[in-house]
């Protein structure tokens, strides 16, 4: 793997582009999930370590190109503050006249945070005239925002390319180097598995997942589409009509590569997202008004036979709607049955904010052996795709 890495920079008493990704949950105008701030912090200290002037770059949500002050990067800049024991300079606009005299009086060390990059129309057409105005401000680039490198925006491909001395902070290099153990040969049984609603979202990593895994274990409201693919009735369950040949044709594959998908065989149904009355069904048993909100206990039990059998683990997107306790037991019991499987030394990675969450509701986030901050980008990383933020770090780029 050619990705420069801090080791080979030189970034002593040097003003640094810091690009993160501080697009974390805020529930009632608070963060409720800090995990991709502290997953920053390591790079941070180590650059204030080395006397660095620390410009950091990041975001929050989609604001379009407009000033949202919903979307303000201001609620991150106390937490930041507070992890680092550092006072952090919150600067507004990338855009004010005196900016470069103003950072030039700040001492070095010192950590200064721009307002969310997004607020900038050119941040995600790529515009090079806004990555100019930046590089003019630093003299090393460094991305340690693994989960946005799967966009090609200003901050992520353009502003890195104006800059000779350039490499990923400690985030991404961990990042790289635990999700390409997965694609390089992972160790035998491997069992994938994946959640969340949509097959859409999930279609590109299935198809790429077959080349690699022993067993895929599907849950979520896209095992509904699947299911209904072999014949099923899934009630009012999730469903995505035009999918049904692409379940078609991964049963195939996987038939062929001689990989197991193991589908639920009992689900958690009501009649409707509201209803305190759940009950346990059998897949052959839905009725038409039913919707399936989590996998059932017999899946469950079968889901944990594989899961403890395997020596490589990836988890990605939750059992059923996890936001509602009475859905959530599926997810709660994947997340368990992954930290005793780890105990017994398998190699585990999660992703994906509900995967995530689940393990930090049940205080098990150090349980697995790597927990990734990225969803899309983690998603695509797992399906093949080269991402543009980090080849733009690679040598001979
Ligand atoms: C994420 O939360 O996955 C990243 O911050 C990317 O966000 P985006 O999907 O809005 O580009």
């Amino acid at each position: 793997m050619n990705l420069r890495v801090l080791k080979d920079i030189d970034v002593k008493n040097k003003t640094v582009i810091l690009r993160t990704d501080y697009n974390v949950p805020v529930v009632d105008s608070k963060i409720s999930s800090t995990f991709r701030i502290e997953a920053s912090v390591k790079t941070i200290k180590y650059l204030i370590n080395n006397n660095a002037k620390i410009i950091i770059l990041s975001h929050r949500g989609r604001p379009k190109g407009e000033r949202r002050q919903e979307y303000s990067l201001g609620i991150i800049k106390d937490e930041l503050s507070r992890l680092l024991n550092e006072e952090i300079h919150f600067f507004n606009d990338i855009n004010e006249s005196d900016i470069k005299k103003k950072i030039s009086k700040l001492p070095f060390p010192s950590v200064i945070l721009f307002e969310n990059i997004r607020f900038y129309p050119g941040e995600k057409k790529g515009n090079s005239e806004l990555a100019e105005k930046i590089r003019e401000l630093g003299d090393v680039y460094i991305n340690d925002g693994f989960s946005v490198c799967h966009r090609k925006h200003m901050s992520v491909y353009t502003l890195p390319k104006l800059f000779e001395n350039k490499c990923a902070g400690y985030l991404l290099q961990n990042e790289v180097e635990n999700l390409y153990k997965l694609t390089c040969e992972p160790e035998s049984p491997y069992v994938f598995i994946v959640g969340g609603s949509k097959v859409s979202t999930k279609l590109d990593v299935l198809k790429n997942t077959i080349k690699y895994a022993d067993t895929i274990l599907i849950g979520g409201g896209l095992a509904f589409t699947f299911l209904k693919s072999f014949g099923f009735e899934i009630g009012k369950s999730l469903f995505e009509s035009d999918m049904v040949k692409e379940c078609d044709n991964i049963f195939k594959e996987a038939k062929e590569k001689d990989v197991n998908i193991i589908l639920p065989i009992d689900v958690i149904a009501a009649k409707s997202i509201d209803d305190s009355e759940s009950r346990i069904v059998s897949r052959g048993e839905m009725e038409k008004d039913d919707i399936g909100l989590d996998i059932g206990p017999m899946t469950a039990e079968i889901f944990k036979g594989a899961i403890m059998g395997a020596k490589t683990i990836v988890w990605n997107g939750p059992m059923g709607m996890f936001e509602k306790e009475q859905f959530a037991k599926g997810t709660i019991q994947i997340a368990k049955f992954i930290k005793e499987a780890t105990e017994k030394n398998a190699f585990s990675v999660v992703g994906g904010g509900d995967s995530v969450a689940a393990l930090n509701q049940l205080g098990q986030i150090d349980s697995v052996s790597f927990v990734s901050t990225g969803g899309g980008a983690m998603l695509e990383m797992l399906s093949g795709i080269e991402l543009p933020g980090i080849n733009v770090l690679k040598e001979e780029s």
